[in-house]
């Protein structure tokens, strides 16, 4: 599969089949958001990998939006450095978004579960002290998000985007 091919067919993966992921496969996965850019190539980000399926059923009550990583066989917590970098949010997601791409590759599904957000501190907060507990995350990382893995046992209807025009502009921004 080549890039646009993965861009093109990645979609968003909640329900899992029980089959454990190839090993093989879940390192390949977790080096792509290790090799993924960060602002001024600053360290800001680190991966906690997750197989543990007892585990990953405590860490899907994080939020009421991951439900699905109870039925998953792998989760990468996402984490992020504000004392290393301003950019430490835009590292973190970009390296999920590598993680998503690489999943796609090899063949599994994949999801992403927000647990920062800036809407306000409580939630976050309640959030990422779930996922701290359960994978002994030290207090000076942000916990930006969990990517959740399996094999696919579902068939997701093509995507409907929004129209191209209404969302690329081309020289200059122009109102619809
Ligand atoms: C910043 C961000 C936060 C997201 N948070 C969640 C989440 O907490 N739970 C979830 O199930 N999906 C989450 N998603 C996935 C989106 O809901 C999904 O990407 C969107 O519905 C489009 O579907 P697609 O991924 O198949 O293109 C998130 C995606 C992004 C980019």
């Amino acid at each position: 599969m080549n890039v646009h091919k993965a861009i093109e067919n990645r979609r968003k993966i909640t329900s899992f089949s029980s089959q454990k992921i190839d090993p093989e496969k879940l390192d390949r996965i977790v080096k792509s958001g290790y090799m993924a850019p960060a602002g001024n190539n600053l360290p800001s980000r680190e991966f906690v990998v997750i197989t543990d399926t007892e585990v990953l059923k405590e860490m899907s009550e994080a939020t009421p939006f991951m439900k699905w990583l109870a039925g998953s066989q792998a989760g990468i917590v996402v984490t992020g450095r504000p004392d290393v970098s301003k950019y430490w949010l835009q590292d973190a997601l970009i390296a999920s978004g590598f993680l998503r791409l690489a999943s796609t590759e090899e063949d599994l599904g994949a999801a992403f579960g927000a647990i920062y957000h800036s809407e306000d501190e409580v939630e976050p907060e309640k959030r990422e002290s779930h996922v701290r507990k359960l994978a002994d995350i030290p207090i000076d990382r942000r916990i930006v998000a969990v990517v959740g893995l399996g094999q696919v046992d579902e068939n997701p209807k093509p995507k409907d985007h929004l129209p191209f025009e209404e969302m690329v502009h081309y020289v200059k921004f122009k109102d619809s």
